[in-house]
């Protein structure tokens, strides 16, 4: 699985995104270390905080199917489903891939097939809170 095979995952995600508030559609694809494939969209509510983004859709599918080691993750996004630019993962999704990611966990975001720009979980969450400092 290559970066322009889970950026195309990821366009078929944002296919199912429900976001009539925004009309920012967005979705993402996200590779267990075992192969498999989990795809999230952004589902809106009218009470607009219970709004899940697409990454933690992937993500909360693939923890509710027993899955529990990832090694990336590819988003797009962009306003009525047109990809104009990036998609970068908001700080609460960044913190929920904390919780099951590594620091070198890959973070793909896309315009298109031949426009992938790639970081880690380190780059784009430094610093981060998490179990190691609870003791766990
Ligand atoms: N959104 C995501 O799905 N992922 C992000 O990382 C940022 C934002 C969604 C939430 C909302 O439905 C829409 O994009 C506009 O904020």
């Amino acid at each position: 699985m290559d970066k322009k095979d889970l950026f195309k995952l990821a366009i078929k995600a944002m296919k199912n995104s429900y976001a009539p508030y925004s009309e920012y559609n967005v979705g993402a694809a996200l590779l267990c270390k075992n192969g498999n494939i989990f795809k999230g969209c952004n589902i809106e509510n009218a009470s607009y905080s219970v709004t899940n983004c697409a990454e933690r859709t992937a993500l909360f599918s693939a923890i509710a199917n027993g899955e529990r080691e990832f090694s990336a993750i590819c988003v797009v996004g962009g306003k009525n489903g047109e990809i104009t630019d990036y998609a970068f993962p908001c700080g609460v999704c960044r913190q929920a891939l904390s919780e099951f990611c590594d620091s070198d966990f890959k973070i793909f975001v896309g315009k298109n097939e031949d426009d992938i720009k790639e970081f880690t979980l380190e780059n784009l969450l430094p610093c981060s809170f998490d179990k190691s400092k609870l003791g766990e």
